[in-house]
């Protein structure tokens, strides 16, 4: 049995991209190993954040990850900061990063980029992230390919501790899908979907109705070509389309192209946007139902007292390795 870690900030409502990437997969690992995922919301202030909608981000984000088949039953569910550990840990992963190092992380860079100031937590984003992980002696880490960098940092980070301290952390390893890691933007195919584009129709939302879903998937960027045919440097488009359409289906990319053989883009969309819609339509569903439940608030307050008997037990022996406090009477 592995130990598998995974978070999603609630910085508005989460994109195919990020269930494509992410969320979908975690779903089969919670039958075999001990799963915790969370909510971080403490990420989500690195940038700014209306405070009513994060609150409302927090929570929905939670009935989606039970909407999309996390089973609080075998998973622990929880949200960032109502366990304190991973606020200290991350301080101690700060005083472990260097400067250097942080400011190479292309995240920073991206979000930093133009902008005449940044917070300091967008520089120190990846010390939490780190602590996140470590906290749970995490094995494996799914995400979405955008956080491949911050991955080899955790490993770097905990080998650091490791080899300064004592042999307390486990070495995580990432888990990158072969498909759907990098889902592009239907406005921009040359960039990633995030679900906090300020174009609305750069991206679906998971919550998003069928009308809407058909209008974004309608108005989608493609080319002049007309052929639907998988090439993603001169058809990017076309190719991430493709690749969502194929993962919500289960049918092979081959397939597709062959479906559509001789087919305009028009009918080729309209398949893209009822795929979508088939698989969305029941988990919208679900999510609906828990939001008007109590259960929810029943089930992040269990995950926050397990997550926080795991994480405390973890930040303990840091502690301890590391000299601070005293020592206990
Ligand atoms: P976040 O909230 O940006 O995204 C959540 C997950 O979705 C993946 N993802 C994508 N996958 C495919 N195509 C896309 N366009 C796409 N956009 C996002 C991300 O790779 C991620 O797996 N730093 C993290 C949150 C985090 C975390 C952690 C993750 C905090 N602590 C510990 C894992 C472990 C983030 O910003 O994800």
């Amino acid at each position: 049995m592995k130990t598998i870690f995974s978070g999603i900030q609630p910085s508005g409502t989460i994109s195919i991209g990020n269930y494509l990437g992410a969320l979908r997969h975690f779903v089969p690992m919670q039958e075999e190993n001990q799963c915790f995922f969370c909510i971080v919301d403490q990420h989500a202030i690195t940038v700014p954040q209306n405070q009513t909608e994060l609150r409302k981000n927090i929570r929905s984000l939670a009935a989606l990850y039970i909407a999309c088949g996390i089973d609080p039953e075998k998973s622990t569910l929880f949200i960032q900061s109502e366990v304190p550990a991973h606020s200290q840990l991350a301080w101690i992963m700060q005083c472990t990063a260097y400067v250097g190092e942080l400011e190479r992380m292309t995240q920073y860079k991206d979000k930093s980029a133009g902008k005449e100031a940044v917070s300091a937590g967008l520089l120190t984003y990846p010390p939490l992230m780190v602590a996140d992980i470590l906290l749970y002696n995490t094995d494996i880490v799914p995400v979405g390919e955008d956080q491949k960098q911050h991955l080899e940092l955790t490993r770097d980070l905990a080998d650091r501790f490791n080899k300064r301290y004592r042999e307390i952390f486990t070495i995580p390893e990432p888990r990158i899908p072969q498909q759907g890691a990098r889902i592009m933007s239907l406005q921009d195919p040359l960039k990633k979907m995030s679900k906090s584009d300020a174009n609305q129709k750069a991206f679906i939302s998971m919550l998003d109705d069928a009308k809407a879903i058909e209008k974004k998937v309608k108005s989608a960027v493609t080319d002049s070509e007309g052929t639907v045919r998988y090439d993603v440097e001169n058809k990017p488009g076309v190719a991430n389309l493709l690749t969502i359409y194929s993962l919500f289906t289960g049918r092979s990319i081959q397939e597709l192209e062959q479906a559509y053989e001789g087919k305009g883009y028009g009918e080729f969309k309209a398949g893209v946007a009822e795929a979508i819609i088939a698989t969305l339509g029941p988990i919208q569903e679900k999510y609906n139902a828990l939001m008007e439940s109590e259960e929810l608030d029943q089930i992040l307050d269990n995950g926050a007292e397990q997550a926080n008997r795991v994480a405390r037990k973890t930040l303990q022996k840091v502690e301890r390795a590391v000299g601070l406090g005293r020592k206990k009477r």
